[in-house]
């Protein structure tokens, strides 16, 4: 299979409109060795065909869309490479961009957890407003660990595995959750058997989500923040990483010592990068560390070959 980076920035991207943090001030000005990055979405294609799985929909997705013209063939007067669009959660970075995909000539064929279908027909009412364009053919993701296939994207098997993170302020669940609120996804290739397992939105391993790490290939998991108090310490807000649903990479329990314990040929990959994280700075000691453990930060058009 092949796995290309979209985007690989957390909600507000990299760097963010409204943030002078020393990342966005320092990528905006050019004096930081960094690289700009669009919201959280990544597009799975089997080695067999054009077509691949859209896994969310981010409000860069026209953005995204134009840097990568495999995503527009041309077979047809209206064309897409997107057989169909899988949801990992109901948050802004993830959802908004089902918005931008309402001239599709077909209904947008849909999967998410009953939980994000609530959201967003309620909270974030976009799947009640796409009714009125293209409309959305929705399919249940199920959490028993159920494989679902997406028609049209031959060899490849999705199952999904309920994650300890958070709804969107605008869910009912947000102080209050019920699995299914986010998910983590096992992609296995039927073909090669390689597997990679996806969960941009992770707050705590548990024994499950560890068993998934350790069985795929190449896991690409939640890189929002360097510390539990980033954005409190720089004076940006009052949300600490872990209340919000993101398992910091630094320190004790952290996401680093986690990487470490997978099997050796294992690729890890940090995705959905806050643009507070001294990560995102190429020449800082936090990204050092990673690349001494072997642990990549995902950039915008990035390609992984399974
Ligand atoms: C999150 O991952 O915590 C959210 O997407 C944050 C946001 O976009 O507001
Ligand atoms: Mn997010
Ligand atoms: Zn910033």
């Amino acid at each position: 299979m092949r796995i290309t980076i979209l985007g690989s920035a957390a909600g507000g991207g990299f760097p963010q409109w409204n943030c002078n943090c020393r990342n966005c001030a320092g990528v905006r000005a050019g004096r930081l060795n960094a690289k700009p990055r669009t919201q959280s979405s990544i597009f799975v294609q089997p080695d067999t065909a054009l077509d691949g799985v859209l896994f969310n929909a981010s409000p860069d997705i026209l953005e995204q869309i134009r840097s990568h013209p495999t995503l527009q063939p041309n077979r047809a007067p209206r064309d897409t490479a997107i057989a169909g669009v899988v949801l990992m959660d109901g948050q802004v970075d993830h959802a908004t961009g089902l918005f931008m995909l309402r001239e599709r000539s077909s209904a947008l064929p849909l999967w998410c957890t009953d939980p994000v279908e609530e959201d967003l027909t309620q909270g974030n009412p976009v799947l009640r407003v796409l009714s009125h364009y293209c409309g959305v053919e929705r399919h249940r993701i199920d959490l028993d660990g159920t494989g679902f296939e997406v028609p049209g994207v031959p060899d490849l098997l999705f199952s999904a595995l309920p994650l300890s993170s958070k709804a969107a302020p605008y869910s009912p669940h947000r102080d209050d959750p019920v699995a299914g609120d986010n998910i983590g996804m096992t992609i296995r290739d039927r073909r090669s058997g390689k597997t990679a397992f996806y969960a941009p939105g992770l707050g705590a391993i548990t024994p499950a989500v560890f068993d998934a790490m350790c069985g795929a290939n190449a896991v690409f998991v939640d890189g929002t923040f360097w510390t539990d108090d980033e954005m409190p310490r720089l004076g940006l807000g009052r949300k600490h990483a872990r209340e919000i649903g993101h398992l910091p990479q630094s320190g004790p329990g952290g996401m680093v010592e986690w990487l470490a314990k997978l099997p050796a040929a294992t690729a890890r990959y940090l995705i959905h990068i806050n643009n507070t994280n001294p990560i995102l700075d190429e020449d800082s000691a936090e990204r050092a560390t990673l690349t001494r453990h072997g642990i990549v930060v995902c950039e915008d058009n990035m390609a992984i070959q399974l």
